[in-house]
């Protein structure tokens, strides 16, 4: 008999700290999940959503309705890898209590197994309210977009300060039980003794190849996505000019009346006697 299929939980992937590296993607539809879940360990229904489908300049804008649409679309699309679902920015700061209520409906509503949140000290209290109350979290130090306005993007690290402030953000959200930690653009020399130092896993983008797991936006691998490739980013693929031919293709054979041809008009019903 076969082992039946089962989704990889938050739990699972708590426990290959140190083993196999995780494979985590970004995906915010159905049609993309469908691709990604046979491949991916964990999916992340990332609040990048907004730069990269919306048109937004941060991930400021992005809201609870939004995730949760995209999120549940993900679901769809996904029988087996671990979906994770960004709370946005402004649905989980102000206290313990509105993050858990803004997770809570992110969890009833779409399905998906835990939330990440963004913040290392300042929201491992909220992180240990979360993860007491039943609900897994994927934590978020370094690099921290939704903290644009106080940082820019600007790979973090690289201060005497911040080598001391992102290694007491990793130990506050290990301790605090999220089940693994996103490290974003963190200059390697902080970002690598990272994993040894704590006991959940880390995941890695624009971190260090010694972080337990690597995550990309799907898009930025794909060459999907902006005119800018930050350093972290590596192309797979480069699918932007394979639109583009494809649909000026499609636009001169219509402005030449070659499409549709006649395999794809209906042809007239059968006559009926
Ligand atoms: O929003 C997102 O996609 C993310 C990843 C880049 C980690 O937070």
């Amino acid at each position: 008999m076969t082992e039946a299929k089962r989704r990889q939980a938050p739990r699972d992937l708590r426990l290959r700290k140190g083993g196999t590296p995780i494979v985590c993607l970004t995906a915010y539809t159905t049609p993309m999940a469908r691709l990604l879940d046979p491949i991916a360990d964990l999916l992340l229904v990332g609040d990048s959503r907004g730069m990269v489908l919306y048109g937004f300049a941060n991930t400021l804008p992005v809201t609870l309705e939004m995730m949760i649409a995209h999120g549940a679309a993900v679901m769809r699309g996904a029988d087996r890898a671990c979906v994770i679902i960004d709370l946005p920015w402004g649905s989980y700061q102000e206290s313990p209590v509105q993050a858990y209520r803004s997770a809570a409906r992110v969890l009833a509503e779409t399905g998906a197994a835990g939330v990440k949140l963004e913040g290392g000290r300042a929201m491992a209290p909220t992180i240990g309210f979360l993860v007491e109350r039943g609900i897994p979290v994927l934590g978020h130090i370094g690099l921290q977009p939704q903290a644009v306005n106080a940082t820019g993007f600007r790979p973090q690290g690289r201060t005497a300060a911040e080598e001391v402030t992102i290694p007491a953000d990793a130990q506050a959200v290990a301790g605090a039980g999220a089940f693994a930690v996103v490290v974003e653009g963190t200059a390697e020399p902080v970002a690598r003794p990272l994993s040894a130092a704590i006991d959940i896993p880390t995941i890695g983008i624009g971190a260090s190849p010694a972080c337990d797991g690597q995550i990309l936006v799907t898009e930025d691998m794909l060459g999907l996505f902006g005119a800018f490739k930050p350093r972290f980013v590596k192309r797979y693929a480069d699918l932007a000019p394979l639109v583009t031919a494809a649909a000026a293709a499609y636009a001169e054979e219509v402005r030449q009346r070659r499409f549709p041809g006649a395999e794809h008009v209906y042809a007239a019903p059968p006559l009926s006697d």
